[in-house]
């Protein structure tokens, strides 16, 4: 009989949303994903990396599931220090940011602050590499400014021994509005010699089957604010039976009291405490039957009891959905 090859689905990272702990708790309640990505890591201006990264990324912290970490760095002695560390922690894969479109960190010529320079991104690719042990795969954007900086980019990566690279079809300015831009992405898939992996905007199953269609050659899809939303999107992408839906709310609720407890553990104070999981719910209220309201009803808890009510409150509207 002929087997059907299950496409491969990363979890993108997304800083205060994918750390270790919902990392975790993903993996041990859900899985289906082939590759965990961590939210990049960075030097601070003191040369050291900072205390909350080094623990995200910890592999007493990490295990049962596969890691791949990413680094943000816009010269080579910050690419190499990164590198080597992560390196040093036995991780065989390590990926480079290109893509961050944030200002703050455009400006300090890092994540796609780099696109309009593909000689820099030549010099450090040309100086870490023979450096080091691991693969590198880089996670990019089309431009900062223009896509046309994608096309002097590709050439560049083409040089170069890299694992995957990971392409989001947004210019930085855009941030997260428009649409990727999907001809962009069929025109670069021609042009460039390592494996590409699409990534932005699939949201559900019928927006992966869409993608597949029209990308025949990509095998890994790489998702972020869909498996967010909807933590089961991996197995209903990969055709995985799924538990009735008593058993989908339990084991919901069992993720949730997993995280909660994983933020107990690690944060101080009520207020800290509330504030992560109001970030959690930004995401999670949409597997609720009235999104806005399940996440307003945990937005103004005051304390850990009110948080407690609204979530139970949550739950039962779940569980008395039809
Ligand atoms: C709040 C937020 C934080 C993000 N943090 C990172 C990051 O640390 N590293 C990175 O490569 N991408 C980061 N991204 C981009 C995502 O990994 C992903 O490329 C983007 O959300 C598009 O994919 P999606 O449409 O599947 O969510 C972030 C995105 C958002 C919205």
């Amino acid at each position: 009989m002929e087997s059907k090859t299950q496409p491969g689905i990363y979890f993108a990272p997304l800083q205060e949303s994918t750390d270790f702990i919902y990392r975790k708790a993903h993996a041990l309640h859900f899985g289906g994903i082939d590759k965990y990505f961590s939210p990049y890591l960075m030097i601070q201006k003191d040369g050291s990396i900072k205390k909350s990264h080094l623990r995200d990324t910890a592999p007493e912290n990490c295990s049962g599931y596969s890691l791949v970490p990413q680094i943000l760095a816009g010269n080579s002695s910050d690419f190499l220090f990164l590198a080597n560390h992560l390196e040093k922690m036995g991780y065989p894969e390590i990926n480079w940011n290109l893509g961050c479109p944030y200002p703050m960190v455009t400006r300090k010529g890092m994540g796609s602050g780099l696109l309009p320079q593909p000689e820099k991104i030549r010099e450090i690719l040309d100086s870490s590499i023979p450096k080091l042990n691991c693969r590198i795969s880089v996670k990019m954007r089309a431009g900062l400014v223009s896509t046309d900086e994608i096309f002097q980019v590709v050439p560049v990566l083409n040089d170069y021994p890299l694992a995957e690279v990971i392409f989001h079809s947004r210019i930085a300015k855009q941030l997260y509005s428009g649409t990727p831009d999907r001809d962009l992405f069929a025109q670069i898939s021609g042009l460039i010699r390592h494996p590409l992996v699409y990534n932005g905007d699939l949201c559900d199953v019928d927006d992966f089957t869409h993608a597949q269609e029209k990308f025949l050659t990509v095998t890994n899809w790489m998702i972020g604010r869909g498996l967010l939303k909807n933590p089961f999107l991996a197995l209903e992408i990969k055709g995985v039976q799924l538990p009735g839906k008593k058993e989908k709310v339990d084991l919901l609720e069992h993720f949730h009291e997993e995280i909660l407890t994983g933020y107990t553990a690690m944060l101080s104070g009520q207020s800290h405490l509330i504030t992560r999981m109001t970030k959690f719910w930004e995401y999670f209220c949409f597997l609720f039957p009235v999104p806005h309201k399940a996440f307003k009803r945990v937005k103004k808890s005051i304390n850990l009891s009110k948080y407690e009510i609204a979530v139970r409150e949550n739950f039962l509207q779940l569980r008395s959905e039809e």
